[in-house]
């Protein structure tokens, strides 16, 4: 059997290519939590038309897309703002609030603590337990929330748990955020697979919050991570006027500009994609449940968190078992508070996810 020190990132199919000798072509990524019906098929067919506009620069204000960003989210344009994926808008924000402290709750996304540290900034993780399925107590936690704290990161649904915070208990979070000066980034990248998207989606909170940010993105909803296409809205005008007075011009470049344009209106391909991921992740979940060698926690995105119960078997294990028949899973073990007992998979098209479980089957 083949061992590797590294874990890999849903990205990684080159590496991957390199130590396996598997042709990234014949490899099914269930770890990189994209939409498997791949792109909009009216963005397909429309784009190529559009294909001149790469002879100009974008519209510097990028006001066609924030425009078609509003009519999608609901928020007014002037509060929109876009960025080369939203790694930028992750990277703009928290420079801009050059937090000297700042609370994340974990395990989830390491990209958070990364520009908090090259800031010079300290993180700390308030972590969600196992015993709660991952779920925030949230009466618990506003009581780790002091004035000592400038930055609070939260991801809804989070990255690996796949919980969800609803709208309700957010309001919360920010109600005692605002009493602190705490100023809040919730990153909603997987927001639009979630089963009721309205009972947690936190940008009708923008309007009465200006401690808030919501950030978003094509990559994972819009199957587009090559398109590098991100957007923050955010109440707080003031911030939003730095951020532009700050950040370099033209990040997104017109062919992903035309595309957002187009793939926002592809109202079919969106409702297709939410049945798609909907019934995918209660039959799996229904399925796994039913496994006595794995613990799974009910999941709110595109993906499920999975712990691995059965005496000898590891994440290593079951990547390398997997990946052999060309099927990639995304081993835990590198998230704050996981070990070696977790990992993490998308849902992708029905008789691939049959052929995924068929395939973990076999080692539990
Ligand atoms: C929670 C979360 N936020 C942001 C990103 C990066 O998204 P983008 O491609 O829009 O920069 C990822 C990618 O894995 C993610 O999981």
């Amino acid at each position: 059997m083949l061992k590797h020190k590294d874990h890999f990132h849903g990205s990684d199919l080159e590496k991957i290519e390199e130590l396996y000798g598997i042709r990234k072509e014949d490899i099914v990524s269930f770890s990189a939590n994209v939409n498997p019906l791949g792109i909009s098929p009216k963005m397909r067919s429309a784009l190529i038309e559009h294909i001149d506009v790469i002879t100009s620069y974008p519209d510097r204000e990028y006001t066609a897309l924030r425009s078609r960003i509003g009519e999608y989210t609901g928020a007014p344009t002037r509060n929109i703002l876009v960025g080369n994926g939203s790694t930028e808008l992750i990277s703009l924000f928290i420079q801009m609030e050059h937090p000297k402290k700042a609370l994340i709750l974990g395990p989830t996304y390491s990209e958070y603590e990364r520009e908090i540290s090259l800031g010079g900034g300290t993180s700390l993780y308030y972590p969600l337990k196992e015993e709660n399925d991952f779920i925030l107590d949230v009466e618990d936690f506003k009581r780790h929330l002091n004035e000592a704290l400038d930055l609070l990161v939260i991801c809804n649904p989070n990255n690996p748990t796949s919980t969800s915070v609803t709208q309700k208990d957010m309001r919360r979070i920010l109600d005692e955020c605002k009493r602190h000066d705490i100023f809040v980034i919730v990153d909603e990248t997987y927001v639009e697979f979630a089963p009721d998207m309205d009972a947690i989606d936190s940008v009708p909170l923008t309007r009465y919050y200006n401690n808030l940010v919501i950030l978003r993105g094509v990559s994972k909803f819009f199957a587009s991570p090559g398109l590098r296409l991100g957007y923050a809205i955010t109440g707080n005008m003031d911030l939003l006027k730095d951020i532009n007075a700050h950040k370099d011009p033209w990040t997104v470049g017109s062919l992903a500009a035309a595309a957002g344009e187009l793939m926002f209106t592809d109202a079919e391909y969106i409702k297709k994609t939410r049945e798609l991921i909907s019934g995918e992740r209660t039959r799996i979940y229904q399925e796994l449940s039913s496994w006595d060698s794995l613990k799974v926690y009910r999941p709110a995105a595109n993906f499920i968190l999975a712990r691995i119960e059965k005496e000898g078997i590891t994440a290593d294990d079951l990547f390398d078992h997997a990946i052999q028949k060309g099927l990639m899973i995304r081993n835990c073990s590198t998230f704050p508070f996981l070990d070696n007992r977790y990992f993490r998979f998308c849902f992708m098209l029905p008789e691939q996810n049959t052929a995924l479980l068929k395939c973990l089957k076999e080692m539990l």
